[in-house]
């Protein structure tokens, strides 16, 4: 069994050590094991709710694109994608939108905020609010659920925008599914062991608290002048230092066996100077994300390389979301118009099973007697009849099995397959019947417009 593993990156900015730390990174290294089934990408629809630069958007979205592959990513191992080159995605987003209770969403943490923010100010609740930040879990759950993934790795922040996508997931499930489930229940994936980066000042590095070491903008340089930022005490060279008086012990640990850690720890106790201990801690991280500078520096350069990868990663990902959206518009009644003539409604499942309509056969055996049997194109046989003196008393039987869709009266005369019930053979006989019906009022409709 694979599990599949599905996470999305807003593409606003770019990243910082602690976005490589906390999901890039762990993501790429599930990746690679052979039960894991991977979908990553640029929300790049969700960046349009907070930043509305044109020219920011474009350059992020590379940028990350850039970043993923220069980690390590295998876009043949991955399902790697831009979410705005889904096109099922938004129309799923919309059919959540109709399902989704407006009064799960009033409930949502970061709109909450923004009204108790509003509301502290005396300012109109709904201040800097779009629509768009409104439904924002909602187009995550579309996200999510569109490739039906298992586990989503994400922050411990996520956590209510996870049980909101399985709200929608479920309200969808009892009102469309009849006979299956569309969509499979995901949760949160937050790790323990993965490690969330302090900032330069001891708090949790994010952008909002501008404590961030860049990822690979601004090359080693930048890396060097964040580092020399870090807060420690004023301590000097040869005074023993508490390891755990500032971040730069935490930030080495990210990139350092446990036998380094240790190393690193003891040499400060000794006495090792803060400027001598950045520089280690420099090293350190420049041993891993050094080599990767070069193929960021790449990709970053032949953007016309970087879009057929994404082109082709969307690709991927259609071969699942298209289909899916067919069964969903089905489900949901957006449908051909072929099922109207049957003149009732049917439901999705029985649609698709009448691609499989069945059929009489008639036939006369070896004993002189007659025969039929009705069976599937896939050659599975439903039942057979009992032996008639006559071929027309054969006929008239299966005539009144195509006009009436039922075995009622006729027990005696048929014999049911293994497994199959009374109620499948009265299925596939409405089916049958449903079918002819169309094709008559197509061929008809032919007639009329000739
Ligand atoms: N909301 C996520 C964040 O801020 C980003 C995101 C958008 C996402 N769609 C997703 C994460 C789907 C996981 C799955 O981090």
């Amino acid at each position: 069994m694979t599990v599949r593993v599905l996470t999305g990156i807003n593409t606003t900015g770019t990243l910082h050590l602690g976005n490589y730390c906390g999901a890039i990174r762990p993501c790429i290294r599930a990746s690679k094991r052979s039960d894991v089934e991977s979908f990553f990408f640029m929300a790049d629809l969700h960046a349009l709710i907070k930043c509305q630069d044109p020219s920011r958007i474009e350059l992020s979205r590379m940028q990350i694109a850039a970043s993923w592959l220069a980690a390590g990513l295998d876009p043949d191992k991955v399902t790697f994608y831009r979410q705005s080159d889904i096109t099922e995605i938004p129309l799923l987003n919309w059919m959540f939108n109709c399902v989704c209770a407006k009064g799960l969403m009033n409930r949502a943490h970061a709109y909450k905020a923004m009204v108790e923010a509003n509301e502290a100010k005396n300012e109109d609740p709904d201040n800097g609010v779009s629509m768009g930040l409104f439904c924002y879990p909602v187009l995550m759950a579309a996200d999510i659920l569109m490739f039906n993934a298992n586990l989503v790795p994400v922050g411990r922040d996520q956590t209510q925008h996870l049980e909101m996508a399985r709200d929608i997931a479920t309200r969808f499930n009892n009102l469309y599914g009849v006979q299956e489930n569309f969509f499979v229940m995901p949760f949160e994936q937050i790790d323990e062991h993965v490690q969330i980066l302090p900032g330069l000042d001891g708090r949790k590095m994010s952008k909002s608290y501008n404590n961030v070491i860049p990822l690979f903008e601004g090359g080693k340089k930048a890396l060097e002048q964040a580092i020399g930022r870090i807060v420690t005490d004023s301590k000097l060279p040869g005074e023993p230092k508490d390891p755990e008086s500032t971040s730069l012990t935490q930030i080495f640990d990210a990139f350092a066996t446990e036998e380094e850690s240790k190393a690193f720890r003891e040499e400060l106790k000794a006495g090792l100077g803060w400027g001598e201990a950045k520089k280690r801690l420099i090293e350190q991280i420049e041993s891993e994300i050094g080599p990767m500078r070069e193929k960021y520096a790449y990709y970053t350069t032949h953007t016309e390389e970087l879009e057929e990868i994404l082109q082709a990663g969307a690709a991927k990902a259609r071969k699942i979301s298209a289909p899916f959206m067919e069964r969903l518009r089905e489900a949901v009644g957006l449908r051909r118009f072929h099922a109207i003539s049957t003149g009732k409604a049917k439901s999705a499942p029985e649609v698709k099973k009448s691609a499989q309509i069945a059929s009489f056969k008639q036939y006369r055996e070896s004993d002189g007697l007659f025969y039929f049997k009705l069976a599937l194109p896939s050659g599975d046989v439903l039942l057979t009849s009992v032996g008639f003196a006559s071929g027309r008393e054969a006929g008239q039987t299966v005539g009144m099995l195509k006009t009436s869709c039922s075995l009622e009266g006729l027990s005696e005369k048929v014999v049911l397959a293994e497994n199959v019930s009374a109620s499948d053979v009265e299925a596939a006989l409405c089916d049958m019947k449903a079918d002819q019906e169309r094709k008559a009022a197509q061929k008809a409709a032919q007639k009329s417009a000739s």
